[in-house]
């Protein structure tokens, strides 16, 4: 018998990409030789938009601004916990000005503690919050600094994990929180170093395992409400583990914005407003 699962109304902030474009590379999957189709980004990013409110999420829009084509992965520009928001610091030039856009949302919206960063963070893209742990990404872009200052600001024990594979660059590229009331996950266990796979092991000894398939696939950019996983729809071979889980896994097609080296998950901030 598969666990019962829940779903708990949840509250998103997304960022439309009205002015996507992939203009320079700043990780594997980009190639700005590729033709992108902004229309057809739009129309899929708002079919994932549509989804999270019809499962009756409330979402938020940030204002795209043109000249951040990134903007669109909403999900790199704060991590927000308890209410309190850590701002994001860029690793990449291209996206630096993406931090004070999330930042004047947040004083915009009655967020009481903002927190512009010291060291570079890239918000959820390598945070991860699930029920004892901040989960916390390096190798790529997050400084390891950046994992102490985000402990101390949110007063919650911070894991840190490597990072080894350019494809995987973003802990939320190699790594999806499932049930974040308890300490339930699936990852791909080669995006990280063998001594991050041993602490994953330790921690989550119960976790869902990807195949080299379905993290190509982008899969483990999921976003659980608990109960629904929104995830790529090419990464078929997730979703039987997942139903056999009790989760009611939804495919979402965003192809187009996999050309930027995102899915889901990054399209997608959680705003966890309450304590
Ligand atoms: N082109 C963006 C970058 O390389 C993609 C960010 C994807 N976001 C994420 N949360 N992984 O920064």
């Amino acid at each position: 018998m598969p666990t019962p699962r829940h779903a708990t109304p949840r509250r998103y902030l997304m960022c439309p990409p009205a002015h996507f474009e992939v203009t320079y590379a700043i990780n594997p999957w980009m190639d700005p030789t590729k033709p992108v189709d902004v229309p057809l980004a739009v129309a899929q990013w708002e079919d994932l938009r549509d989804r999270y409110r019809a499962l009756g999420h409330t979402v938020e829009e940030l204002i795209p601004r043109p000249g951040l084509p990134d903007m669109v992965y909403a999900a790199n520009g704060a991590t927000v916990v308890d209410g309190r928001v850590l701002g994001a610091r860029f690793a990449f030039r291209e996206r630096e000005p993406e931090a004070a856009a999330h930042l004047e949302w947040f004083r915009a919206h009655g967020f009481a503690h903002v927190r512009e960063p010291v060291h570079i963070n890239e918000g959820e893209g390598d945070f991860a919050v699930t029920a004892s742990y901040l989960l916390a990404g390096r190798g790529f872009r997050a400084s390891p600094l950046s994992h102490g200052e985000a402990q101390e600001f949110f007063g919650r024990p911070v894991i840190g994990l490597d990072l080894v594979e350019p494809r995987y660059y973003h802990l939320d590229t190699a790594l999806a929180v499932l049930d974040d009331a308890a300490d339930e996950v699936m990852y791909y266990p080669s995006a990280f170093s063998p001594g991050s796979r041993e602490v994953l092991r330790r921690l989550f000894p119960d976790a869902l395992i990807a195949t080299d398939d379905d993290a190509a696939a982008l899969g483990l950019n999921a976003v659980s409400d608990g109960l629904h996983v929104l995830l790529p729809q090419a990464a078929t071979g997730l979703f039987h583990p997942l139903r056999q889980r009790g989760f009611e896994p939804l495919g979402i097609d965003l192809s187009e914005l996999l050309k930027g080296g995102g899915s889901v998950k990054c399209c997608t901030q959680e705003l966890r407003d309450h304590a």
